[in-house]
């Protein structure tokens, strides 16, 4: 279906249908997904491949955090298409909207990782809130020119954090859809505002906008900034462990196949203008986690250079303005849309685990210069 084809303007690339005027006649409009190269919207993608037949545009701008090897099993598939590209190039997106019409937008692309938007929050601000900005406004441009039938079916997905709401307490109800906003960190701080945004274009302009806010994932193509991969490459690498202040800060853990599930089931059967709250009900403290972690690998990994690997948790400074716990309460979704996650913790992370053991190759690709000076930056080692 698609043809590859330099594009003169920036280095993007595109794929495009033989010839422009075969667009009027194509059979399944495609869904364009932001960010697709990254670690949920990769999974996503080799998820959707599995799934449907729906063609699918990834649009993405390749920042440390994507990583097109994620990808390689579905990119000589004829119904993909990557564009390389900044979802706040405004021109760009017009030109992909006016040229695939998709029949939907699931919008990953975002800066990610809390610690990074401590040490420079700049371009969390111009990608979360800007790049967001300018896909809604684009997005309801192109919409609101669709025919009627084109236009009733067309839906925005915007996939947010639990983070928007802040810290809980340790007595605290889960965060539920009608929970205050309290973003503390930089980053939850823009997801926030992105938020705010996707509901005012659906107050105001009508554009059909759903938002899903889940809580913390885990699972294969993470970037091992984060806890769960970074935890295990310095546990096979003898490394120190770095659990930040007491270890007791609490997350609700979800393998991100279940969350790639459950935006597909949003985005089938969730009702226009509404949040949905994802999580697996899986609340741990990150001591237990790294401890988890460590006693697979005992398992797995027998001769590793320091046994038993928990002998390598370290407690470091803690994170500023580190959210103590967080926990989502799913019965929206679980009652509404029927969803449930399949894995368990133990299921979710023995599979995780496994997956960074047999891909060498990926770890190497991904932690080159940059991503060892971030390591000596973060833990001043
Ligand atoms: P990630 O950092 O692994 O991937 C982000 C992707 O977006 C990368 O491929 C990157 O190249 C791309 N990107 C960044 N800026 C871009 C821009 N300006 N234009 C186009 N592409 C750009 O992130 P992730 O963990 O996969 O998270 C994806 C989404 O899910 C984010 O919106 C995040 O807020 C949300 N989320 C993540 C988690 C989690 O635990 N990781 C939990 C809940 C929600
Ligand atoms: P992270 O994976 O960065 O996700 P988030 O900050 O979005 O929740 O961190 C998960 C938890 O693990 C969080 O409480 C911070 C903690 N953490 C450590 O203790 N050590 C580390 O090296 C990292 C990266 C995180």
């Amino acid at each position: 279906m698609f043809d590859s084809w330099p594009s003169p303007r920036l280095g993007i690339y595109y794929k495009l249908y033989k010839s422009e005027a075969h667009i009027s006649h194509v059979p399944t409009q495609p869904i364009l997904v932001t960010g697709g190269a990254g670690f949920i919207g990769s999974n996503f993608i080799l998820r959707w491949f599995e799934q449907e037949e729906t063609p699918l545009v990834n649009l993405d701008k390749l920042t440390y955090a994507g990583n097109l090897a994620n990808l390689q099993s579905v990119s000589t598939y004829p119904n993909y298409c990557f564009v390389h590209g900044d979802i706040a190039d405004r021109r760009l997106v017009f030109d992909l909207l006016q040229k695939w019409q998709p029949r939907a937008i699931v919008h990953f692309a975002a800066e990610s990782h809390v610690d990074r938007s401590i040490h420079g929050p700049d371009d969390f601000v111009r990608t979360n809130v800007n790049g967001t900005f300018s896909l809604l406004d684009e997005s309801r441009a192109y919409w609101t020119d669709l025919p009627a039938e084109a236009k009733a079916r067309f839906r925005f997905l915007h996939v947010s954090t639990d983070e928007v709401y802040g810290s809980l307490a340790p007595g605290d109800a889960p965060f539920s859809e009608t929970t205050a906003y309290a973003p503390n960190s930089p980053y939850a701080a823009s997801k926030a505002a992105s938020d705010h945004l996707a509901r005012a274009y659906y107050h105001t302009f009508g554009l059909p906008v759903l938002t899903t806010n889940c809580s913390n994932n885990y699972g294969p193509h993470q970037f091992p900034e984060k806890l769960i991969p970074l935890a295990i490459l310095h546990a096979i690498g003898g490394k120190p462990i770095p659990v930040y202040g007491d270890g007791q800060n609490v997350r609700d853990w979800l393998y991100v196949e279940d969350h790639c599930d459950a935006i597909r089931t949003v985005l089938a059967r969730g009702r226009i203008g509404q949040t949905y709250n994802i999580g697996g009900r899986n609340e741990k403290p990150n001591l237990d986690v790294v401890r988890l972690i460590c006693s697979i690998l005992d398992r797995l990994r027998p001769h590793d250079p320091v046994l038993p690997h928990a002998k390598l948790i370290t407690f470091v400074q803690d994170r500023p303005g580190h959210d103590r716990r967080y926990a989502i309460n799913p019965a929206k979704i679980e009652g509404e849309l029927g969803w449930r996650p399949q894995e368990t913790f133990e299921t979710g992370l023995r599979k995780t685990v496994e997956w960074y053991l047999g891909h060498d190759a990926w770890i190497q690709n991904v932690t080159d210069g940059s991503y060892r000076n971030w390591i000596a930056k973060q833990y001043a080692l």
